[in-house]
């Protein structure tokens, strides 16, 4: 009993005063410093005493810091990782730190980092970062770092800065940004105005410079003059396959999407079928009407047609693509949409009886059938319908009353609203 006793007491001690084998501790004015920097090693080492404050691990080959990667030291006050192999910061390998004021990851490989857990990091003073991979910083990383006076984050690959990613650092001086292939966009004007009033020193600006787009490149973001910005406008449109003419099953229908936004937006159609919704990143054709080369198709003809100049060709148009044809445009400063509804009515299945049961209401009867002029003025998003046939003998009346069915004026038609109704009546 008194034996084990002993190695109770044994134990305890050498868990108060252990080091791990490989380093070095010791007290230097008043802080408990542990040295572990050139061993060559490849996790951080278990059995260090729980007052450490000091802690270097610098230049070893660390490959990652997993979580709870410094549970033992939770009043660990400096942490000197520098020059290892870190790739990957997982999340919770830094967030028990609340006495860290600094920390330096240089000199590694990251670019898998825990955001996260820099919001338990409010002592921190010094956040050395340059000279990894990094590609982004979400745009509130540093909302509890009211403490941190320098943040250096050059040598990285940034290639954008959310605005306002600084604005909680309110005792920051020290901001090293340079060597990041910065994209010049919109996204990234707010810096300019920023770097130009801020009292924060940037060192180095003539090194913080756009590297795309092309005709920017080598720019400095404190000379980018203002780019024109603007958040996305759509308009759809239709054309049928010849203008006016008769419509025979397999037609092929044309919906153009014209997008407005700078920079130029981004288009995706969701289109609504019986069958289900179809999502497409449009183009996914090439100007020849062929798929692009990773395109998922088993046939060699793509059942919707998306065109990089924002148009959609359906070019067997049949029941099975009935639907509601919506537009979306996004870029970095938002996103728009517009949408179609298109139904095809067959001779033979009582067209305008079905067509008119299943949009209750929403058509007055006969309102805007043949005469493509009979404008129904919309008063409410569920009554924006403008219902136009197109048969032949409706191609002809109107002719005859001199009211030609022309592209433009279907156009206008369908501009109308939003949310736009349009049966297209084949006749053979
Ligand atoms: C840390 O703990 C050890 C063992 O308990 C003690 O000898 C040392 O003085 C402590 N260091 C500091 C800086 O308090
Ligand atoms: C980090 O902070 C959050 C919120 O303040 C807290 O719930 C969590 O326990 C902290 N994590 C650690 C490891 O201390
Ligand atoms: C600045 O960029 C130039 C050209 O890329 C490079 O030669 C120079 O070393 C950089 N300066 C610093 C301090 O990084
Ligand atoms: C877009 O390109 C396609 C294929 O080249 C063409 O058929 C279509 O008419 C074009 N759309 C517009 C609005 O120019």
């Amino acid at each position: 009993m008194q034996e084990l006793c002993l190695l109770c007491w044994a134990v305890l001690l050498g868990l108060g005063l252990a080091c791990p084998e490989p380093c070095d501790c010791g007290q230097k004015y008043g802080f408990q410093i542990a040295d572990c920097a050139y061993r060559d090693l490849e996790a951080v080492p278990p059995g260090f005493p729980a007052n450490v404050t000091t802690l270097s691990l610098s230049a070893n080959r660390l490959p990652s810091l997993p979580e709870g990667a410094f549970r033992e030291v939770p009043l660990l006050q400096s942490l000197w990782l520098a020059h290892n192999e870190i790739r990957t910061v997982a999340a919770g390998a830094l967030a028990s730190l609340g006495h860290l004021k600094s920390l330096d990851l240089s000199h590694n490989l990251i670019s898998d980092f825990s955001w996260r857990d820099l919001h338990n990091l409010s002592a921190l003073q010094l956040l050395k970062m340059d000279s990894n991979e990094l590609t982004f910083i979400p745009q509130d990383a540093f909302r509890s770092l009211h403490a941190l006076r320098s943040l250096q984050l050059n040598h990285n690959r940034l290639h954008t800065l959310a605005e306002g990613t600084f604005a909680p650092l309110t005792a920051l001086s020290h901001l090293q940004l340079n060597d990041n292939p910065f994209d010049c966009t919109c996204g990234i004007m707010w810096f300019k105005t920023w770097a130009l009033t801020t009292a924060v020193s940037i060192p180095e600006q003539d090194n913080i410079t756009c590297t795309s787009p092309h005709v920017l490149r080598g720019t400095l973001l404190t000379r980018l003059l203002p780019l024109p910005c603007s958040a996305p406008l759509v308009q759809l449109t239709y054309q049928p396959s010849q203008d006016g003419a008769e419509l025979r099953p397999g037609f092929v229908l044309a919906l153009h999407c014209d997008a407005e936004g700078q920079p130029a937006p981004q288009l995706h159609w969701h289109i609504q079928t019986p069958g289900g919704m179809v999502e497409i990143a449009s183009p996914n054709v090439g100007t020849d009407g062929r798929a692009l080369p990773g395109t998922l198709t088993a046939s060699s003809r793509l059942r919707f047609q998306a065109f990089a100049n924002g148009s959609l060709l359906i070019p067997d148009f049949s029941k099975l693509e009935e639907g509601t044809y919506s537009c979306l445009a996004t870029n970095e400063l938002g996103s728009a949409e517009s949408s179609v509804n298109v139904a095809l009515a067959t001779p033979g299945e009582g067209g305008e009886d079905v067509l008119g049961r299943r949009f209750r209401g929403k058509a007055a009867e006969g309102k805007g059938c043949y005469t493509v002029n009979n404008e129904v003025q919309p008063s409410g998003p569920e009554d924006n319908v403008v219902i136009i046939y197109l048969s032949r003998t409706g191609v002809q009346e109107a002719a005859a009353a001199g009211k030609g069915v022309s592209g433009q004026q279907l156009q206008g038609l369908l501009l109308l609203g939003q949310s736009l109704l349009l049966f297209l009546f084949t006749s053979f």
